[in-house]
């Protein structure tokens, strides 16, 4: 496989890369202690065409491919990971699943919207007992008529409270277990839905992440996904894309913590030396580079199968796997590199450590990705 980009995949790293560096930047710090959501961020998102990236532009997207989506999901997150996970999971998870899968009536009312960055999506599967184990769904959906009766509560939800419209599995028949999940698109507003309060979190704190409740929830039979009893389908196959994305993100806080050591290695100064002189941090610094680079690769191959149209399962959990070990494991270097600078706030490499963890917990936990490649492996 050769990553060589072609002209228009730089165009858009490099747009990405002044957007973030001109307008994420400078409030970024001040989101993240406030826990503030980007409003006017997520807009200019929408105006560059970075929330509906993959979306083909009959439907409003700008028809990009997954590997120019990573590109700019990298430089987006390197600068606010907090700005990476809200456009991660309106591509990944919201626009890609609906496009796929939508009827016409739920592509023209909801997917265009979306895709335009005009409306904010949000993804629902986990529940208070159903987190890994993501079969267990209680949130029911009873077919009433011409719409379904939805009841019960989601946790985690990315873009909870300030999203418009919600993708939420629930069970339609619960003797079938996870053959008998449902995806259905439920709109804020509907009688009988509501977001509960946001969770206080210990990084990505200027995205949005709240737990939704539905009681009686009157939804129209016709915004249902797919077909019933396809939604643990659909969501296993939504997520494929979705750790491509939060891959992106976390290689965009590994590379940032890579920078940030290296820039204080060559300034700062300890035993007559800049402390860069030192083996001691050229080992630190070539390893994160080693980890960085290979969980790159990884996730320039998965997106490169999803675009050739080949089964990507294994390789988005490989690439989700390896990067959010090396965003960890490079933001924990930074700092040390860093000493007690790097444990206070003026330096930044202390939120990306913060940020970082949560890479090796949503859309599948670390162990969820041994678990999707071992599975892979072992039917072979
Ligand atoms: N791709 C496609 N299909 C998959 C799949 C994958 N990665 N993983 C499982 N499946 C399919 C299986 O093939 C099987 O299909 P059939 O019944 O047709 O044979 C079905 O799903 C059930 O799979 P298993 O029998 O393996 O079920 P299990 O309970 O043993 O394991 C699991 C399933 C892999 C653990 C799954 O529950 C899982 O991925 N859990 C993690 C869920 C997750 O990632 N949650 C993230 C929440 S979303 C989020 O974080 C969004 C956000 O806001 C940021």
């Amino acid at each position: 496989m050769n990553f060589q980009f072609t002209e228009e995949q730089e165009m858009i790293r490099q747009t990405a890369k002044d957007f973030a560096e001109a307008e994420i930047a400078p409030s970024a710090t001040e989101r993240d202690i406030n826990g503030e959501f980007p409003v006017e961020i997520v807009k200019k998102l929408g105006e560059l065409g970075f929330m509906g990236m993959m979306v083909s532009p009959e439907y409003g997207g700008a028809g990009m491919d997954t590997l120019s989506y990573v590109l700019a999901m990298i430089e987006i997150s390197k600068v606010d990971a907090s700005v990476g996970v809200i456009m991660s999971v309106n591509n990944s998870l919201v626009t890609w699943g609906l496009e796929q899968f939508g009827s016409d009536h739920l592509k023209d009312k909801y997917l265009v919207p979306l895709a335009q960055g005009l409306k904010l999506g949000a993804f629902a599967l986990s529940e208070p007992e159903a987190g890994s184990d993501a079969t267990n769904q209680n949130t029911m959906a009873e077919k009433e008529g011409d719409y379904y009766i939805v009841n019960g509560i989601k946790n985690w939800i990315t873009n909870g409270k300030m999203a418009d419209y919600y993708i939420v599995m629930a069970q339609t028949d619960k003797v079938k277990r996870h053959k008998g999940i449902s995806a259905l698109l439920v709109e804020k507003g509907t009688e009988g839905f509501e977001q509960a309060k946001k969770e206080d979190k210990l990084g990505i704190r200027s995205s949005d992440t709240c737990s939704l409740t539905f009681n009686n929830c009157k939804v129209p039979a016709e915004n249902l996904i797919w077909e019933e009893g396809k939604g643990f389908n659909f969501a296993m196959k939504t997520l494929n894309g979705g750790r491509i994305g939060i891959a992106a993100q976390a290689l965009g806080i590994a590379e940032a913590s890579l920078e940030a050591a290296i820039k204080y290695a060559k300034t700062r100064k300890a035993f007559g030396t800049e402390i860069a002189n030192h083996q001691a941090i050229q080992f630190k610094l070539a390893d994160m580079a080693m980890e960085l680079e290979s969980a790159k690769l990884l996730t320039f191959r998965a997106a490169s199968l999803k675009d050739n149209h080949l089964d990507y399962t294994k390789e988005s959990a490989m690439a989700k796997l390896a990067a959010s070990k090396a965003a960890v494991h490079c933001a924990l270097e930074a700092i040390q590199i860093h000493g007690g600078y790097g444990y206070v706030r003026e330096y930044l490499v202390e939120r990306y450590l913060r940020d970082a963890k949560i890479t090796e917990i949503y859309e599948g936990t670390s162990e969820i990705q041994r678990l999707v490649i071992a599975r892979s492996l072992l039917v072979q």
